[in-house]
């Protein structure tokens, strides 16, 4: 979204009056509709900026801890990238078993030390809640890059911003998210962002054992948005304008016999897609493991490489504002 004057403080200092500055994002429930469209002409002026000078220094001299207790790749990667494309720098910790945490150190006591050397905190950890917990503990914002089974903020803002970049609005669009709905952290944020917007239709499609959890569809309900449940994909792929494609989460099941039970129960491919509109996006957090054939990649429609970059513009816009830059 193109905003007419720019939203980006340079060079005079941070703005403490900011209203996202000190902020923590800890879920996409403090997000209105007016924060998302702010959010997102700040994300495409830093695509303009990075299109055009690559690096700049509206960050220079601020330091992100990036804090992983969980495996990850992108979300790290384009922090960092994200960081450093800015002009700050990063502490990265993602080898959680050479700190102190091996020696026992609570979640609290290591966000307290990182936030001495650090200016914001990004954090992705195993339990739900986790977040909320490091946000009492520190006076510096915290990022939430994933907490458990619970939300993916930020990749909640990357995926609307794919979809308003790729299909040019947000609102009057049917999103098919399938696959494990329970305990993917990123349907969780997005079925509710998506909320926000008018004449929203969401359909899950899932295994019985992976559906959407009650707290989310509930919430979802409150705002009026029509949602209904399948198993299968091929009554609603027609109407289908955003398919958003998840990964079974494999280290999230107490019972490994589930997990071979429902693994390969959807796979897109070339085949299955033949009934899709032409105008139409498949979209993916990644990292994929069989849901989408590689045999579709180099279809237009293939959204979830793109997706990746997007990411990086909203992570840009993202630490400027809480550090009172945007
Ligand atoms: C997702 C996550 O960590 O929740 N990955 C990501 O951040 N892009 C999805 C997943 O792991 O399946």
């Amino acid at each position: 979204m193109p905003t007419n004057s720019s939203s980006l403080h340079l060079p005079f200092g941070e703005n403490k009056n900011a209203q996202w500055y000190g902020k923590d994002i800890l879920s996409v429930k403090q997000f209105s509709r007016a924060d998302l469209e702010y959010i997102f002409g700040v994300a495409h002026e830093m695509r303009g900026m990075v299109e055009r000078v690559g690096t700049f220094d509206l960050l220079k001299g601020k330091i992100l801890a990036n804090l992983f207790y969980e495996p990850s790749t992108r979300t790290s990667s384009s922090f960092t990238a994200a960081m450093e494309r800015l002009g700050g720098s990063v502490i990265p910790i993602s080898e959680v078993k050479y700190s102190s945490v091996t020696k026992g150190e609570s979640l609290s006591d290591t966000i307290r030390t990182l936030e001495c050397y650090a200016d914001v905190i990004v954090l992705r950890h195993p339990e739900t809640g986790s977040a909320e917990i490091a946000a009492k503990a520190a006076k510096k914002p915290i990022l939430n890059a994933g907490d458990g089974v619970g939300e993916h903020p930020t990749q909640a803002l990357l995926d609307a911003f794919t979809i308003k970049a790729e299909l040019g609005k947000l609102d009057n669009l049917t999103v098919t998210m399938l696959g494990d709905l329970k305990y993917g952290r990123t349907v969780h944020s997005l079925a509710r962002l998506l909320s926000n917007f008018t004449n929203i239709k969401l359909n899950y499609v899932s295994p019985d054992i992976l559906k959407m959890p009650k707290e989310v569809l509930d919430e979802v309900a409150e705002k009026k948005v029509p949602q209904a449940e399948y198993s299968s994909l091929e009554k609603i792929l027609p109407e289908t304008d955003v398919l958003y494609v998840t990964r079974v989460q494999k280290e999230r099941f107490e019972d490994p016999a589930d997990y071979e039970k429902v693994k390969g129960a959807y796979v897109i491919d070339p085949e299955i897609m033949k009934p899709a509109k032409k105008e139409m996006i498949v979209m993916h957090p990644l990292p994929r493991v069989g849901e989408i054939s590689t045999d579709f990649d180099d279809d237009p429609r293939a959204a979830y490489f793109r997706q990746m970059e997007y990411g990086l513009y909203v992570r840009m816009a993202l630490l400027a504002m809480v550090l009172g830059k945007a």
